[in-house]
Formats: C-alpha cells, sequence, structure tokens
C-alpha cells in the first residue's frame, strides 16, 4: 500500500500463494481505496509460469520479508523469475535480514534465526553474498545495499 501510495504512476501487482494472506492484501486495497493495485495474484515463486506472464516484462519486482521465511528453494525461484520476468535495467528489492560473509550482523538477527529454523528448519536468515552469487548467475547485478532500522537491510538488484 505504502508503495502503490508513494509511486502513483506505477500498476502494482500483489501476490502471495497463501489465501488468508491475498484476503488480507485484498483487504487492505478495498479500505485505501488506491486504484493502482491490482487484485492479488497466487503467484508461487518456485513455480516456472506464474501467471503473469503476458503483463512482462516488469519495471521491477518486490519481495519484502520473503527470503528468510520460506525454503532457499524460495530465493532461487524469486530470483529466476526476476530473470525471466524484468525488463531489460529492471530492478529486484528484496527486504529483510541477512548474514554477511557468514555472520550475523546483529545478536538479535542470531535470535530472530533460531526462531525461524523452530519454526520451519528450511527457513533461515541467508547470506547475503549467497543470495548475491544466486542472482549474478540470472543476470542480476546487486547495485545498491541499504542499511535499515532494526538489523534489516535493502537489496537493489539491477538487470543488465
Ligand atoms: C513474513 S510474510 C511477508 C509478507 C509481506 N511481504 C509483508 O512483509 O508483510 C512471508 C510471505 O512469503 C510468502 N511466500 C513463502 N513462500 C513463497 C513462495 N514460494 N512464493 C511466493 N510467496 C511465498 C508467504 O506466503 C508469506 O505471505
Amino acid at each position: 500500500m505504502c508503495f502503490a501510495r508513494a509511486l502513483p504512476g506505477a500498476t502494482w501487482l500483489p501476490s502471495d500463494p497463501d489465501p488468508s494472506s491475498r484476503a488480507s492484501i485484498a483487504a487492505w486495497i478495498e479500505a485505501e481505496g488506491l486504484s493502482n493495485i491490482a487484485p492479488p495474484r497466487a503467484i508461487d515463486v518456485t513455480a516456472q509460469v506464474w501467471g503473469v506472464e503476458d503483463q512482462a516484462p516488469f519495471d521491477a519486482l518486490v519481495a519484502i520479508n520473503m527470503i528468510h521465511i520460506s525454503p532457499w528453494e524460495s530465493t532461487l525461484g524469486l530470483i529466476a523469475g526476476a530473470g525471466r520476468l524484468l525488463a531489460e535495467k529492471g530492478v529486484l528489492y528484496t527486504y529483510g535480514a541477512y548474514k554477511r560473509e557468514g555472520r550475523h550482523t546483529a545478536p538479535a538477527n542470531e535470535t530472530f534465526d533460531a526462531w525461524l529454523k523452530q519454526k520451519d528448519p528450511a527457513f533461515g536468515v541467508r547470506d547475503l553474498e549467497a543470495v548475491e552469487e544466486a542472482a549474478r548467475a540470472q543476470g542480476l547485478v546487486l547495485n545498491e545495499i541499504v542499511h535499515m532500522p532494526a538489523n534489516n537491510f535493502s537489496l537493489v538488484f539491477k538487470r543488465g
């Protein structure tokens, strides 16, 4: 909602494979009354076909708090999708907690990582460098790393 309000010239296509999350997104769209957000789609980023190929290429893909709260395959799927569907010079933006060169950036992230793994052993705070390497393999270059509050990072990858 925040991005759609801040960037009214862009059309936003929210998605989540989880029906209750989609219902929540739809309720927010209705409550905010924004006209530049499409109804939420059921995209599982690990799928080869996302069902939005007819609207590609996209200027940007935005994934907030997903990389650490899903199996590594989801990160690979997200990045592969970005490689397939982003426009030339398109941006993949990811936000969340990351390790740097195998080390947590704050004690709170270590606690968070243990909590994630207890929830699901396939979840976990990823190495920023591993995400960067996976992105590079799909033609995406890590263009910017922005330190965010609460030990999070914004990563901006660019295609081409
Ligand atoms: C912690 S929530 C974050 C939701 C939202 N981005 C936010 O910040 O409020 C993580 C989301 O990732 C989604 N997710 C997990 N695996 C996924 C996958 N393979 N494809 C697409 N979304 C996935 C989950 O359904 C969940 O809604």
